[in-house]
């Protein structure tokens, strides 16, 4: 038997006919960019994110880049964010000419620890060096960052906050989605994330009128009132059609899928959870996407070949923290240091998760896992 660690097929099958329907609508139409699916997303993106406006874009890295062009944001300006997380949220922020500074995770959740994120404030405040622009709190593995904590310290410092929530869009904290915390939030509709096309897409969310507006012009080549009078440098960054029109069919069995990985998820946590091995631990009042199922076990490469070896499969998200990564190793950590990043990094392995996982398969998993300690 061989399991798929993200199984694309299986959604494939049950929504064929819906996705075929409408990428025959689209030929048919030959409206490619920015078609009226497009804005039919947006549309039902902003209704189900609690959002005023959504906008289509390129890819999750784009979706990350369009508010700081947007934005301006100062070159050499400090942008704290994670180091456990994928490089795109640091990345943007080097591509834009400022620093990434990069702050601790908790130690149960693996999303940013607010008590770390004060002490790399004070401690860039303290030194004078840099102008401090925004913090960059990431959703990792589909779980909400703790922006009750978060939020009042950007406010605090005055500093923009931005929710990564490329892995994470859906899930909610105490019935709110990120945004409501933050001035912006992002996803990436990369093909194996919870909500993923066929392709390459992001998405941005902002409920500030103003910074929409400015957006919807940098992904369209800084465009003004007339196209060929460009008001700003931009990009080209649309989210095509026909990527719209396979999106449309999975966000109306979203919700349902979100419920399903959280059944999958428990599952695992009550076969697994054992002295020998940390099952995920989620934040009261989280619903998270489970973007990712991650363990923490004694020798994950040892761990990894017994599963391989029953054909489950198994990936490490993340073994090299941003921070310590060839181009990224000359930005600065913050006062707090990186102690739980770099404690929980020897131990992470992720096990298959999707949403059409049957329970035989996860009890097969469960049994060869405790098995393999
Ligand atoms: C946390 C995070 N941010 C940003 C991105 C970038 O998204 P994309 O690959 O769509 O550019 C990813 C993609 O893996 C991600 O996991």
């Amino acid at each position: 038997m061989s399991i798929d660690f993200i199984d694309l097929k299986a959604q494939q099958a049950r929504l064929r006919p819906q996705i075929m329907a409408g990428i025959d609508k689209v030929l048919a139409e030959g409206r490619y960019i920015m078609g009226p699916e497009v804005k039919e997303l947006e549309q039902k993106l902003a209704d189900f994110g609690q959002a005023k406006h959504v906008l289509g874009c390129a890819n999750g890295t784009d979706a990350l880049i369009l508010p700081m062009m947007a934005w301006k944001i100062p070159r050499g300006a400090a942008v704290f964010c994670p180091s456990f997380t994928y490089c795109a949220t640091a990345e943007i922020i080097a591509i834009m000419g400022a620093i990434p500074v990069f702050v601790d995770i908790d130690r149960e959740t693996y999303n940013m620890c607010p008590h770390s994120l004060r002490a790399a404030i004070e401690g860039v405040k303290a030194s004078g060096d840099m102008e401090m622009f925004g913090v960059i709190a990431v959703d990792l593995f589909g779980q909400s960052a703790n922006y009750e904590a978060i939020a009042p310290l950007a406010r605090e410092y005055g500093l923009k906050l931005i929710a990564d929530s490329a892995q994470g869009f859906g899930t909610t904290l105490n019935g709110q989605h990120p945004l409501a915390w933050c001035d912006l939030a992002t996803t990436s509709f990369f093909p194996a994330k919870p909500l993923g096309c066929y392709g390459d897409g992001g998405a941005v969310l902002t409920n500030d009128d103003a910074l929409a507006a400015a957006m919807d012009s940098v992904r369209v080549h800084g465009k003004g009132a007339d196209k060929y009078d460009n008001v700003r440098i931009g990009l080209n960054s649309r989210l095509d059609t026909i990527q719209a029109a396979i999106l449309l069919p999975k966000l109306s069995v979203f919700s349902d899928e979100i419920q399903a990985r959280n059944k999958v998820a428990a599952r695992y946590n009550d076969g697994l959870r054992s002295k020998a091995m940390r099952v995920p631990m989620v934040l009261e009042g989280v619903v998270s996407t489970w973007a990712q199922y991650t363990l923490e076990v004694p020798d994950p490469m040892a761990f990894a070949a017994t599963l391989k070896e029953k054909g489950i499969p198994t990936a490490r998200y993340y073994p090299k923290p941003v921070h310590v990564q060839t181009a990224y190793s000359h930005y600065p950590c913050g006062a707090g240091g990186m102690a739980n990043t770099e404690d929980c990094i020897g131990n992470i392995i992720s096990l298959p998760m999707h949403p059409y996982l049957d329970e035989n398969t996860q009890d097969m998993i469960i049994e060869t896992a405790k098995a393999a300690l």
